[in-house]
């Protein structure tokens, strides 16, 4: 197994009982784990939820490659129109396997620079259309609505620059990932003939990485999605084993939310000690955050229940966070992210300055030090009694990636089991998306566009009343 889980520092002998889980407390909740597991895949088979098959949609896969292997070495730059679901995964991937975008090495039609704009800030969009050139850029239209309002402005600004240089012939450089049927961004493929790929129905947003959403942005930067699928298939296989020795989402999921809900840590820290996974570790807040943030559970009980992920990046924050980690308030949980096997170990030189601050260090290497790091914050974090856990990564390949992806969305998902909430809608963020259309003027959003001037309404009679 190439990645590993260390819960040891979540248990009761290590930081308390009052922290801590106890093994009769683990025991006593496993039954509900393995029911979990049953109704999740009872739920999948019926066709609900899609994301545990995409490692093996070998045709879907195939048809990324072919299209990618038909535009090799025409652009430099592969830019996406996209956010939320549609954008981070696409982020994660490239940020892990290439390297942060800061330090990604010089950009060519060999090795394309992603640019993924995500916002609607007027200058971020500017920045960027002013260092790419339309005839050497690919753009990716990604929304599973196929409506969302930033995705769709950015794309309208995109489309334009590209049809100002390249006129009738613009088409051909753009790309679509929708849902097939639904949405006018598959109209609009349709009317303007643009290569299109779809998500299946049953994918949700942030479950889409291994779809075309996060497969198409990958295989056209030069990353093997057939690694990512096979590390990911693989998983999958362990994601289904009703053993909560051998799988380890489903252990993870019952310690988080045994951790969460029976010893009240409402915050959690996922810290990995790599730059690499510093883009996971967005993807996975978002995956965290909206699919286990829920006003109802499933009996449509209000519950308002969520636990709040904050992502931290080793060993950097070690001198911006952990000091609040370690002595604030008792409402966190802590998973590491650690890294067996650096692409470098990153030797320092061997020789002595005769000055104590440096010379410890001499001959030693950069890997040795952040692993020194991330144990010592550990272990500082155990003694003033907080919980934390690790998974350990042998390295960082497209293979290990793609099994980590799937293990952190099974994990999502079986947290949400446990909950007895839908981990897979977004009633929240719909409401905001409304709100925007109706504030626009789109047509059929009017209702929202009154609910917002009430909105208004009280805000100016609040004012009033204090100054009263
Ligand atoms: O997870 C989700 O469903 C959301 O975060 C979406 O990804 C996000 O709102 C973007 O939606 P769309 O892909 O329709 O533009």
């Amino acid at each position: 197994m190439p990645i590993q889980f260390d819960e040891t520092n979540l248990r009761a002998v290590m930081v308390g009982a009052s922290s801590g889980l106890t093994d009769s407390e683990i025991r006593r909740y496993s039954p509900l784990a393995l029911n979990a597991l049953a109704d999740f895949r009872k739920a999948c088979e019926a066709g609900r939820y899609g994301f545990p098959y995409l490692p093996f949609q070998r045709e879907s896969i195939r048809e990324i490659q072919d299209y990618a292997a038909s535009v090799k070495g025409s652009y430099d730059t592969v830019c996406i129109a996209g956010i939320g679901g549609s954008a981070l995964g696409a982020w994660a991937l490239d940020c892990a396997i290439r390297g942060p975008h800061l330090v990604q090495g010089r950009f060519s039609t060999t090795n394309p620079r992603l640019t993924i704009l995500d916002n609607v800030d007027p200058s971020f969009v500017d920045t960027a259309l002013a260092t790419m050139n339309p005839k050497r850029t690919l753009v990716l239209a990604i929304a599973k609505s196929g409506a969302t309002a930033e995705t769709a402005a950015t794309f309208l600004i995109l489309r334009d620059w590209l049809r100002r240089t390249l006129g009738s012939r613009a088409h051909r450089r753009i790309a679509a990932v929708t849902s097939r049927g639904r949405g006018d961004l598959a109209v609009l493929a349709e009317r303007e003939q643009y290569r299109t790929f779809f998500i299946p129905d049953n994918v949700g947003g942030r479950f889409s990485v291994l779809s075309p959403v996060g497969l198409l942005p990958a295989a056209l930067v030069g990353l093997d999605i057939q690694n990512l699928a096979r590390g990911a298939a693989r998983m999958t296989q362990v994601c289904w084993l009703p053993d909560l020795n051998k799988n380890l989402a489903l252990r993870a999921a019952l310690l988080h939310y045994l951790i969460w809900t029976l010893k009240n840590k409402t915050i959690h820290v996922v810290f990995p000690y790599s730059n690499q996974l510093w883009g996971t570790a967005y993807w996975f807040r978002q995956l965290w955050a909206e699919s286990l943030g829920k006003a109802k559970n499933r009996d449509g009980k209000i519950i308002n229940v969520g636990q709040t992920p904050v992502a931290a990046l080793g060993a950097t924050d070690q001198h911006s966070q952990v000091q609040l980690y370690v002595e604030g308030p008792r409402d966190k949980v802590t998973t590491f992210w650690a890294v067996k096997q650096y692409s470098t170990p990153g030797r320092i030189p061997k020789q002595p300055l005769k000055l104590e601050a440096f010379d410890y260090l001499a001959g030693r290497s950069l890997a040795e030090l952040i692993e020194a790091e991330r144990l010592s914050t550990a272990a500082a974090l155990t003694e003033h009694g907080r919980p934390n856990c690790t998974f350990t990564l042998d390295r960082i390949n497209e293979t290990h990636l793609g099994a980590f992806l799937q293990l952190m969305e099974f994990t999502t998902a079986f947290t949400g089991e446990l909950l007895n909430i839908n981990a897979f809608d977004q009633e929240g963020v719909e409401l905001g998306k409304k709100f925007t259309y109706g504030l626009l003027g789109r047509k059929g959003f009017e209702a929202y566009r009154e609910r917002f001037q009430l909105y208004q309404k009280k805000r100016r009679s609040a004012v009033g009343k204090e100054s009263n």
